[in-house]
This record gives structure tokens, C-alpha cells and sequence, in this order.
């Protein structure tokens, strides 16, 4: 008889709309292929204090529709030294997981890599609202955080154009202004801020205003990344310039919740599928990753060797279609 698998499931890093779907996704199809499924709570955390459940299938009932993650996350300061990272591995070696199934952004990518090469079968779920993973050209939660931000910036836009104002809107990002882009892209921004392309030329977005105030335009929005900051400022100085009434408003930690969109439980799921399958097939220490509309896997070592170039083309687009 053919010895029942072992595997575990963590979700690491900020959490992400569709995490829930994810984890479903991993439980369900772990059991339904023979597997024995394993939650691990605060993520990298949880093996360090053996917070570590059985889970089967009732267990992840009624989450698909919820964000945040059922098994909680956390930013995992043990996992950034290489002695806490043999102690991770050493305890999945205790338990006996003949797999771990992380679930997250960039950090937990990097965590899995590291317990890969301590001897530990991983395969990483990209999960995070950035979507700055370079391997893959989606990641679970970004549709929902933008749709989120968008839906902010229509409500932002109305009380924008009856007071005839300019918004400076700060959306989430600290290194990738992927969030930024879409948000002032469909939110119909002026100009966008982010971190790739280094600090604010406030210059350059006094003159936008007032080249749009000049062709009739008689309300903007700015859109700043995280990672770039100083909105308040930029708010500030407008209004100093060009006497333009000016307000910030920070998204915030609002486009990290909700219930995930179809996109994100679509990718969720497939994601989660897409994992245990590699595992029933002995594919060990591999990212699952959606490219050329297919998602597929790629080993954890390539996957973090690539480095995606910035591509200013949305930003173009974002001016042009501002005028
Ligand atoms: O998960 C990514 C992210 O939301 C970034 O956009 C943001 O900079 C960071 O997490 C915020 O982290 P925390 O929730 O720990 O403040």
C-alpha cells in the first residue's frame, strides 16, 4: 500500500483577498488525492510554536467568499536569519510534512527557498496585492485591491468634481507601483507617482495641472504610490502654487480586505490545484506561476533569479488619455 502523503499549508506576509480560497483549494484537493492536509497558523510562526492542526474538508467550509486568511498571517523575523530557517526545517522534518504549501508575496517566496534548500519539499503560491513577483504575471489579490481602490477613487472623483478639487490619493506599494498604475489608470488620473521611477518631480505635476485646468479641465486626481510617499506635501504645495483646493486621502490597509473577486477565487483555486498536483508528482521546490494565460510551475531557484524590468508604457498611456 502506497504511503498517505503528509503536506502543510501556511499563509506568510501581508494577506491577500483570495488566500482563503487558496488554502480551500490546497485542503481539498490534498484530501481528495489521499492526502493527509496540515493548517499552520501565523505562517512561518507556526512552526516555530507547533501551532499545526489537521484539516479536513468541513474545516475550510464558507471561506471561499472571505478575505483575509482562516490560518492568520504574520512577518516572520525568525525566517530572516539562516538559524531560525534551520529550525523551521527541522521542525517540518519533525512533523514528518513530506511538503509545505506557502502561500504569500515575495518574503514568503524567499523563506520557502531557503527551507528548500535545508532538504524541506516546498511549492510557493504567489499570493500578494502588489503583484511584484517577478516569475508570474499574476498574484492572488490584486484584482480585488485594485477594485477596491477604484471603487474609493469614484467615490473620491465625485465630491473631486463638485467641489472642483484636486485629490491626492495615496495607494498601497512600498517598492512596486503595479496597485498605482491601474488605480490611476482606470481612475482616470492626472498623473501617478510611483516608487520605480524614484521620487516626486512635483515640477512636472504642477504643470500637468495646470496644463488640464488650461484645456477646461476643473478637477484632478494624483495617484501616489506607497513607496513614494509625501502626499500630504504634494496636497500641500498644489494647493500653495495654484491655489486649487487640495486633499489627501490614504488608502490604507482598506484595499487589503474584502471579499475576493472572481478573478481572485479563479486564480485561487487553479493556484491551489496546481500545487498538490505538482506534489502527487513528486515536482518538489517549485513556484506555481500564471503566464501567457496558463498557469503552470517553475523551480523555486529560477523563479527567484528573474528580475521583471519596469515598463513605462501604463504611465505613457495614463498622460496621454488625461489631456
Ligand atoms: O502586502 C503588501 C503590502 O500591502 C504593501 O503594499 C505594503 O507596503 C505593506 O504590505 C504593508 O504592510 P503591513 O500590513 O505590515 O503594514
Amino acid at each position: 500500500m502506497e504511503k498517505q502523503l503528509r503536506i502543510g499549508v501556511l499563509t506568510s506576509g501581508g494577506d491577500a483577498p483570495g488566500m482563503n480560497a487558496a488554502i480551500r483549494a490546497v485542503v481539498r484537493s490534498g484530501i481528495s488525492s489521499g492526502m493527509q492536509v496540515f493548517g499552520i497558523r501565523y505562517g512561518y510562526e507556526g512552526l516555530f510554536d507547533v501551532n499545526i492542526y489537521e484539516m479536513d474538508a468541513r474545516r475550510v467550509s464558507d471561506i471561499i467568499h472571505r478575505g483575509g486568511t482562516m490560518l492568520r498571517t504574520a512577518r516572520c523575523q525568525q525566517m530572516m536569519t539562516e538559524e531560525g530557517q534551520i529550525r523551521a526545517a527541522d521542525f517540518v522534518k519533525m512533523f514528518k510534512l513530506d511538503a509545505l504549501v506557502t502561500i504569500g508575496g515575495n518574503g514568503t517566496f524567499h523563506g520557502a527557498y531557503a527551507l528548500s534548500k535545508l532538504g524541506v519539499n516546498v511549492i510557493a503560491i504567489p499570493a500578494s496585492i502588489d503583484m511584484d513577483i517577478d516569475c508570474t504575471e499574476y498574484t492572488i489579490g490584486f484584482d480585488t485591491a485594485i477594485n477596491t481602490a477604484m471603487e474609493a477613487i469614484n467615490r473620491i472623483r465625485d465630491t473631486s468634481f463638485s467641489h472642483e478639487r484636486c485629490s491626492v490619493v495615496e495607494v498601497m506599494g512600498r517598492d512596486s507601483g503595479n496597485i498605482a498604475l491601474w488605480c490611476a489608470l482606470v481612475g482616470g488620473a492626472e498623473d501617478v507617482l510611483i516608487p520605480e521611477e524614484g521620487s516626486a518631480d512635483v515640477e512636472a505635476i504642477i504643470e500637468r495641472i495646470i496644463n488640464c485646468r488650461s484645456r477646461g479641465k476643473r478637477h484632478s486626481l494624483i495617484v501616489v504610490a506607497e513607496g513614494v510617499g509625501g502626499s500630504a506635501e504634494l496636497a500641500r504645495i498644489i494647493e500653495e502654487k495654484l491655489g486649487i483646493e487640495s486633499r489627501t486621502i490614504i488608502l490604507g490597509h482598506l484595499q487589503r480586505g474584502g471579499a475576493p473577486t472572481a478573478i481572485d477565487r479563479m486564480h485561487a483555486s487553479a493556484m491551489g490545484c496546481m500545487a498538490v498536483e505538482a506534489i502527487k508528482n513528486s515536482e518538489f521546490n517549485r513556484a506555481v506561476i500564471y503566464k501567457e494565460g496558463r498557469h503552470g510551475l517553475m523551480e523555486l531557484e529560477a523563479a527567484l533569479s528573474l528580475e521583471k524590468k519596469f515598463e513605462s508604457e501604463m504611465h505613457d498611456m495614463i498622460r496621454m488619455l488625461s489631456i
